[in-house]
């Protein structure tokens, strides 16, 4: 039997963090960034105690949750929208904004699905060099050509952990051509507590060429869900409302979320908990000479190049352990180097342990 042939699609598939090894239970996964705490109690509570009707389509504006988004954030509810993760936001900017001719910038290092879905509707992805694993806003500038359509930046990103300072992102969007739209995507923000650091969102509010990116995967715990939400001007968002599929948010993943915005209380548990375990993490890993950039988001990229290991072989050494880290070689092509999430106490205990008989 023939088929009709596929298009050709010039890019590297994106390939998750490990969540399974063989028959080896009880496995401490610390390879997505998920959140360490995993979710609110009051979430679970609302989920047990509503009489979820799931035979009925959902709301397909998330009209409630975009009400409690723009509380929260004070922001324009009228230029939110939500998306099936933020992934499906990125995917549609790229699908409203590509043709073939056209050109996108990414740092070298950056999160992968931006030039996933950048080539997937033919664009051409431009990677901009970085400076010792950091966005580097002259390197970017450089790379802008008549065809620049989009600047996409992960503040912090994963998996390099570093950030753009506030100062270093107005600059860069000064520096930028107009009507190049600069993409924010603050999907760690809860957890940054670095006095140089705002939010896109804080800074570029008000910003027309500036659309910014959030998601509930990471401290909200509800990456399974599949929720996250885009704000930018209201002609972008009118534009993405009419090609975004029709419910693409499901209903318990909007009613979740609700409720995940409204406790505070978590989100401050989780931020306290995750300074104090990274910090942990941090001092033990630098007695084995791995070092990890500052502290910054729920994960740290661990250096192995003055450690008597290789990255690569503690990467296996610890699966043989039921531990499971990110190995960046792959899709990000970083070499020496693991991205390590912060887990909970007693996951972060385990990942200790085992490294510890694996340097003994
Ligand atoms: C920088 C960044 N943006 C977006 C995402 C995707 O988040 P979501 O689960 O909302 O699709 C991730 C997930 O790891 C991420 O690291």
């Amino acid at each position: 039997m023939s088929l009709p042939k596929f298009k050709n699609f010039n890019l590297d598939v994106y390939r998750p963090g490990k969540s399974k090894l063989g028959n080896i239970k009880n496995i401490i996964k610390l390879s997505a960034n998920e959140s360490a705490l995993g979710t609110s109690p009051k979430v679970k509570k609302i989920l047990n105690s509503k009489n979820l009707k799931i035979f009925k389509y959902p709301d397909p504006l998330s009209n409630s949750l975009k009400k409690e988004i723009s509380k929260k954030f004070r922001c324009d509810e009228t230029k939110l929208i939500c998306g099936s993760g933020s992934d499906e936001v990125i995917q549609m900017i790229c699908q409203l904004f590509l043709n073939s001719k056209d050109e996108v910038i990414i740092p070298r290092y950056s999160f992968l699905m931006y030039r996933i879905y950048s080539a997937i509707v033919g664009a051409k992805v431009v990677l901009a060099e970085e400076k010792n694993f950091k966005v580097d806003v002259n390197n970017i500038l450089k790379k802008v050509s008549k065809n620049t359509k989009i600047v996409f930046i992960a503040n912090p990103n994963n998996p390099t952990g570093t950030y753009l300072n506030y100062k270093e992102l107005i600059q860069l969007r000064k520096k930028l051509r107009q009507n190049i739209l600069l993409v924010i995507d603050d999907a760690y923000f809860e957890y940054m507590k670095n006095n140089d650091y705002k939010s896109g969102l804080d800074i570029f509010r008000s910003k027309e060429n500036v659309f910014v990116l959030r998601t509930f995967s990471k401290i909200y715990g509800l990456a399974s869900l599949r929720i996250g939400w885009g704000y930018g001007s209201k002609k972008i968002i009118s534009a993405l409302n009419r090609i975004r599929p029709p419910f693409n948010v499901n209903a318990i993943a909007q009613t979740a979320a609700v409720e995940a915005l409204k406790d505070t209380k978590f989100i401050v548990k989780s931020v306290r908990h995750n300074l104090r375990e990274a910090n942990k993490l941090k001092s033990f890993l630098s007695t084995l000479n791995i070092s990890t950039n500052p502290i910054s988001a729920n994960f740290l990229l661990l250096n192995f190049d003055e450690c008597k290991l290789a990255a690569r072989s503690v990467y296996k050494k610890l699966q043989s352990k039921g531990v499971i880290l990110r190995n960046v070689e792959v899709g990000y092509k970083i070499k020496n180097k693991l991205r390590l999430t912060i887990g909970s106490t007693k996951e972060n205990a385990a990942f200790m342990k085992a490294m510890k008989s694996l340097f003994n």
